[in-house]
């Protein structure tokens, strides 16, 4: 298994349950100082003591933020910028699935179509607040957790304001990580810090597949996944590797708006404005 090392300080959001879980688990065994974060402040108060009790590694620290909300996504960056003193390795985990298939739209707190929101904008928004931090401790690695599902976006229809179908917002939402992923990687091009995206794996018995009856098939595991996570995170064999999309562990090929550049330019800009990320405050 690839080891993050001590002395790694490492950020990983959606912590709480499956896939982030298993790789908070191993991160803490590992005696890296493991930040987890959470929407449910008990959920993650807790799970983060039953990890302290069990790993005997006391640097596991929790934050909440619910984000379907930029304000608690702009808070979460403060309150990390104000604490932490280094941060090597964001991973971007946190997500909501599909859903039930007929379910009806949703909207963030900010108004913006629900999938679209939690998945893409809120780690757009909190990458940027956290890279002064990834700067200063570079080399450093950005991971987003993206999906091998993907659906191109309709700049028309960011918002599936037309004809919603759950798989479709959830699918576009995952190619959005993957054009984010190489449009920052190229921002970052001259800098000590890498950016790079995957598919963890198959249909993992989490709670977001569990619960939604889309799919069908089968399973790969939970530890699967958390191993290409981890690869991505800290493998020596991906020192300096950025913009790459991966399938597990090996390099891949998303869909073809992803190396659209027009495209990447128009979800940028529209990113900014939707989560203005230099903003003071
Ligand atoms: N499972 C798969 O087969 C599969 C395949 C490809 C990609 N992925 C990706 O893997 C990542 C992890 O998913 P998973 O399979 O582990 O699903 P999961 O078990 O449902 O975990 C999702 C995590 O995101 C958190 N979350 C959900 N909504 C949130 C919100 N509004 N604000 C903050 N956090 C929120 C959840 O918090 P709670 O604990 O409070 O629910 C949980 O910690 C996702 O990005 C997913 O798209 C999964």
């Amino acid at each position: 298994m690839t080891q993050v090392g001590e002395n790694k300080t490492v950020l990983i959001t959606g912590a709480t349950d499956g896939l982030g879980k298993k790789v908070v688990l191993d991160l803490a065994s590992q005696k890296a100082r493991v930040i987890l974060h959470g929407r449910s402040p008990q959920k993650g108060k807790t799970l983060a003591e039953e990890i302290r009790d069990t790993s005997g590694n006391p640097e596991i620290s929790y934050y909440n933020a619910d984000f379907s909300s930029l304000d608690e996504v702009r808070t979460l960056a403060g309150q990390i910028r104000a604490d932490q003193k280094r941060l090597d390795v964001l991973i971007n985990n946190a997500g909501i699935g599909p859903g039930p298939t007929g379910s009806a739209r949703q909207k963030s707190r900010d108004g913006h179509e629900l999938r679209f929101a939690v998945n893409y904008l809120a780690t757009f928004l909190l990458t940027h607040r956290l890279l002064p931090l990834l700067r200063e401790s570079a080399p450093s690695r950005i991971v987003n957790v993206a999906s091998a599902g993907q659906q191109s976006i309709d700049f028309d229809d960011v918002m599936l304001e037309n004809g919603y179908d759950g798989l479709r917002a959830y699918r576009q939402s995952k190619l959005a990580m993957i054009l984010f992923t190489f449009d920052l990687a190229g921002d970052l091009k001259d800098t000590a810090i890498t950016v790079n995206c995957l598919h963890p794996a198959t249909l993992m018995p989490t709670n977001m597949v569990l619960e939604t009856d889309y799919f069908s098939g089968s399973m790969d595991a939970v530890d699967q996944g958390a191993e290409a996570v981890q690869y991505l995170a800290a493998s020596p064999e991906l020192e300096g590797v950025t913009g790459v999309y991966f399938n597990g562990k090996m390099r891949a090929e998303p869909m073809a708006q992803a190396h659209d550049k027009q495209a990447r330019q128009k979800l940028r800009q529209l990113s900014r404005e939707l989560t203005r990320p230099d903003d003071a405050v």
